[in-house]
């Protein structure tokens, strides 16, 4: 499967995903790492790392579609099957959405349908809520929608910062992202409507809950 990294900064996601796409049998290929922002830090170990890199600038553009047509006219020239969108800070256009429909994830550092948009771990904090963590979801077109692939829960410590609980989230998004992109590079997930399953998950599922049930 041939993927392309989308991002606007510095990266970390992507280089997680990097890392676990050099291991042994990893069953995708990063193709290319794509930003918006000419500055992002993440191009320079993606460069490193001997994966071509692309600035579309978006500050080039006069509106999103025109942005978003020659997003999408890279990414197909690239023969790309999957974009992984990783801290990129551009809202995309239905249109563009809709023809990479389910063939684009997200990861966002909540766990869904929690606290979508900006500003997560301050208002995490706020809440009062004893747990978040982090989602990768399919794309939709509408923010932080769409069927969630793969969550990882987080607990909300006293006297957390929002800085030190988004560095305890972060850890996190590096497991599962590369996690998904194996699940989906694998065809084991399945996208039915607004949910996501996973071909053998009944089984582990089964394990996990067994012992709960108490012969007695
Ligand atoms: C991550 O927290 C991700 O969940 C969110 O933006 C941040 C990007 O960080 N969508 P990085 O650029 O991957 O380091």
């Amino acid at each position: 499967m041939k993927v392309a990294i989308l991002i606007s900064s510095r990266g970390s996601n992507m280089q997680a995903l990097v890392r676990a796409s050099k291991q042994d049998g990893f069953p995708a290929e990063i193709v290319t790492v794509l930003s918006n922002n000419p500055d992002a830090a993440g191009l320079d170990f993606a460069k490193e790392n001997d994966i071509p890199t692309k600035v579309i600038n978006h500050r080039d553009y006069e509106n999103r579609e025109d942005f978003d047509t020659d997003v999408s006219k890279y990414l197909t020239e690239q023969k790309v099957d999957l974009i992984c969108l990783a801290g990129f800070m551009r809202l995309l256009t239905p249109d563009f959405v809709n023809r990479w429909r389910d063939r684009i994830i997200n990861i966002h550092p909540s766990l869904l349908p929690a606290f979508k948009g900006l500003h997560v771990h301050e208002r995490a904090i706020e809440s009062g809520t004893r747990f978040t963590g982090c989602t990768v979801h399919f794309v939709r077109p509408e923010m932080d929608d769409g069927p969630i692939v793969v969550q990882a829960v987080v607990p909300i410590l006293t006297g957390d910062t929002a800085d030190i609980l988004a560095d305890r989230i972060l850890v996190q998004e590096h497991r599962i992202y590369p996690l998904a992109l194996k699940l989906i590079a694998e065809r084991k997930v399945k996208v039915h409507g607004s949910i996501a399953t996973i071909v053998g998950a009944a089984e582990t599922e089964a394990t996990l809950t067994n012992p709960l049930v108490s012969d007695d």
